[in-house]
Formats: C-alpha cells, sequence, structure tokens
C-alpha cells in the first residue's frame, strides 16, 4: 500500500450527503488524499443532485449507479460493482458514514480484502433489529477498524458488542457541522414555496407551521398503520399548518392505499423531497417538527425545535436526555398529547450535546492523518492483499 493512496469516502443516500461534505472539506484543508465513490442507491435530480450542489460535495469520481432494489439486491448489486474498484484502487481505507445500505456493503467488501474500515456515526443502536439501518449499523461497526461517535453512550454500546475501545473516538456530530455552516443560507420558506410554484396565504413570515416528514417501512408500509396516522395529520393540520415534503418511498405508498387525497389540502402543503438548504428554512422557522428521521432528531435539537419522533426508539438518545426530542410511536392520541405537550412554553433544560459544535470532521481528519501515517498498523484487518 502507498502511503500517497487515498481514502475511498462512499455516499449513497440522502443522508450520507450531509456527513461526507465536512469530511470531504477538512480532508482537503489538512492534506489527506481522498475520493468520493458514489453507490448510486438514491438517484433521482432531489434525492441526489440538489445536495451535491448546496453542499458544495465534490462530483463522485466513481459513481455505482445500482439504483432501487429489493434489500438483498441492493446490497449485492453495491458490493458486486465495488470489488473491481477496490482492486484497481488500492485505497489506504474505505470510510463509511451512517446506516444506509451502500454502508455495510462497502464496509463488507472492503474488510474482506483487507482494506481497512473506518466508520463515521459508530456505535448508534436503537436496539430494534426489525430496522434494516439497526442491522447495518452492528455489522458495520463490527467490521470496522477506527470508528467514530458522536455521542458517548454509543462506546458502551460497541463495548458490549467487544469491540476494542483503543478503535473508538468520540468526536462529535458531522451532520451537525453541515448545519452550522449553512444555516446562513438556509432558505426562507415563503421563498422555497413560492419556488416550487406553491405560493399559499397559509404560511407567512409569521405564521406557525409544524414540519412533517415521513418515511420509515414501519410507518409507510402498512395501511392499517399508515391510514391513521394521516387522520392524525389531518388532526394536528386543523390547528396548525403542515408542510410534509414527501419522500418517494411514502409517495408511493400513499398512492397505492389510495390515502393521498385524504390528505387535507387545505392546511397540508406536500412538496416533492427538498434540497438541503430549503428543508434547513423549513426546520429553521417551523414551531415544531414530526419526523421518523434520524437526521431530523439530531437537527431540531441543534436547532432548538421540538421534535416529535414518530418511532418507538432511537438510536441517538442523547437528542432525548439533552435535547429537544420526544419519542412517541405512531399511536395518534399520544401523538397528540405530544404535540400538545411540546407547544407550551417549556421549562424543560435543553443543551447542546457536547461537541455538535462544527468541528467533528476537523478532528476525524486530526485523528486519521497520524493514523494513516503509522500504516494503519494493529488494526482489526490482514495486510491489504
Ligand atoms: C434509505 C435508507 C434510510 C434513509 C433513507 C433516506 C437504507 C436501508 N435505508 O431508505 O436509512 O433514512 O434512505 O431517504 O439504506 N427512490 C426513488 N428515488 C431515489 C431513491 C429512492 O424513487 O432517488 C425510491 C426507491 O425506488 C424505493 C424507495 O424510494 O422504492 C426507497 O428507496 P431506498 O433507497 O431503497 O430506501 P429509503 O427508504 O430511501
Amino acid at each position: 500500500m502507498s502511503p500517497q493512496a487515498p481514502i475511498l469516502c462512499v455516499v449513497g443516500a440522502r443522508p450520507n450527503f450531509m456527513k461526507i461534505a465536512p469530511i470531504m472539506r477538512a480532508f482537503s484543508s489538512q492534506g489527506i488524499p481522498a475520493t468520493l465513490l458514489h453507490t448510486g442507491q438514491h438517484y433521482d435530480a432531489d434525492m441526489n443532485d440538489a445536495f451535491f450542489r448546496d453542499l458544495g460535495i465534490p462530483q463522485p469520481d466513481i459513481n455505482l449507479g445500482v439504483g432501487s432494489g429489493s434489500h438483498a439486491q441492493q446490497t449485492a448489486e453495491i458490493m458486486r460493482k465495488v470489488e473491481p474498484i477496490l482492486d484497481e484502487q488500492a485505497p489506504a481505507a474505505i470510510l463509511v458514514v451512517g446506516d444506509v445500505n451502500s454502508t455495510i456493503a462497502c464496509a463488507l467488501v472492503a474488510s474482506k480484502k483487507g482494506v481497512p474500515v473506518i466508520h463515521v456515526e459508530a456505535g448508534l443502536r436503537s436496539r430494534d433489529r426489525t430496522m434494516p439501518e439497526e442491522i447495518n449499523r452492528v455489522l458495520t461497526d463490527q467490521i470496522s477498524d477506527l470508528l467514530f461517535t458522536t455521542e458517548r453512550t454509543a462506546l458502551d454500546n460497541l463495548k458490549q458488542e467487544g469491540i476494542d475501545p483503543a478503535r473508538v473516538h468520540f468526536v462529535g456530530n458531522v451532520m451537525i457541522d453541515t448545519l452550522h455552516y449553512n444555516l446562513r443560507q438556509a432558505k426562507p420558506t415563503a421563498q422555497t414555496l413560492a419556488e416550487l410554484g406553491m405560493e399559499t396565504t397559509l404560511i407567512g413570515s409569521d405564521t406557525p407551521y409544524g414540519l412533517l416528514t415521513l418515511h420509515r417501512p414501519s410507518n409507510v408500509d402498512d395501511p392499517a398503520v399508515l391510514a391513521p396516522l394521516v387522520d392524525c395529520i389531518n388532526q394536528i393540520a386543523a390547528d396548525l399548518p403542515l408542510v410534509f415534503p414527501v419522500h418517494p418511498r411514502t409517495r408511493s405508498r400513499l398512492e397505492a392505499f389510495g390515502l393521498l387525497e385524504r390528505l387535507d389540502p387545505h392546511r397540508i402543503i406536500c412538496t416533492p423531497p427538498l434540497g438541503y438548504l430549503e428543508l434547513l428554512g423549513l426546520m429553521k422557522s417551523a414551531r415544531i417538527a414530526l419526523t421518523d428521521s434520524g437526521g431530523i432528531q439530531e437537527e431540531t435539537t441543534a436547532l432548538g425545535i421540538p421534535c416529535i419522533t414518530l418511532r418507538h426508539n432511537t438510536e441517538r438518545p442523547i437528542t432525548v436526555t439533552e435535547g429537544t426530542n420526544t419519542l412517541v410511536g405512531n399511536d395518534p392520541q399520544r401523538i397528540i398529547a405530544a404535540l400538545k405537550a411540546a407547544l407550551k412554553p417549556t421549562s424543560r433544560p435543553e443543551r447542546i450535546p457536547e461537541y455538535w459544535d462544527g468541528n467533528a470532521a476537523e478532528r476525524i481528519a486530526a485523528i486519521l492523518k497520524p493514523w494513516l501515517s503509522a500504516g494503519i498498523s494493529g488494526q482489526n484487518t490482514a495486510p491489504h492483499a
């Protein structure tokens, strides 16, 4: 392995883009050579292109173009296509972020080829093995050589799974690096809606509104869950208008179950998936967020916006213990009760979690530099074949 070999950085799906942007910037500023590989897991312009543009991510050096499929198909296709790239490029290491199928697929191929694996956002656990992301998290951490964590509880999780704490570094949250970096460019909600041709009197500059996002299979794939959720959303929207950027998975399920028309068009503004600066603007000015996204739980904590999470668990517990997050599951009565409580003026002390300060990627780069020049010795992996 050449000491000059770059780190191969992997992205695949939307939440990866916000995480890789500050890492690529820090690598560039600290002189760490890196190449960017996109698996193509997300490919629609509004799930993909807008993020590269808004976040200033360099165009990928390699795009595997895998697209959609079942989990097995998608994961297998990424593995099949990334193997020859690792042979050709012989990178110093592979860096994967988060918990999507692209993360585990690339990490698994690399680890079997003796390419050291670096995992950013390691150690988060929902303890819900029905979530595909939880499987991806556990397995990726097991085969990673160097693990960077966003909150201190992650180390306890990793130790319980037998991972050597010497390989784990608490650096903070790269997603929040991106939030800090872009906050001033966040697009005002009225402008976003106007640019989409969705001018409305519902949301003026001072009118309170809520932000809604939904895409977890547990919420959207079963009509017996999704239909009552739609009714609950309508009930909430009667008091607080909602802006709802609709994920492609959710749109297709709403259409298939005949529920799209049931959403109250006078109180709920359904938009296509939004770019980062648009969503940040929407979130920043929202009275509250209702979501099942992992990233939005973190971003609302960083912004001090109340967040009602439509899940029974979270792999990001610090957003509950220190931040603004409340877990409610998908029972309509609980959602409405939590919303009312969250909208009351609160004395709940909220803190910005430790190291969620905009400098996580710089910490990662600073740790990686000596690690790389030490020849990545004493790691999990066999020497690169
Ligand atoms: C994936 C991640 C999830 C993440 C989410 C963010 C996994 C296991 N899940 O879930 O952790 O929170 O991304 O969006 O990796 N589709 C499009 N256009 C696209 C991308 C997807 O239409 O650009 C459609 C697909 O055809 C598919 C559906 O959306 O029907 C789901 O896409 P997929 O990437 O499989 O999973 P997500 O649900 O997006």
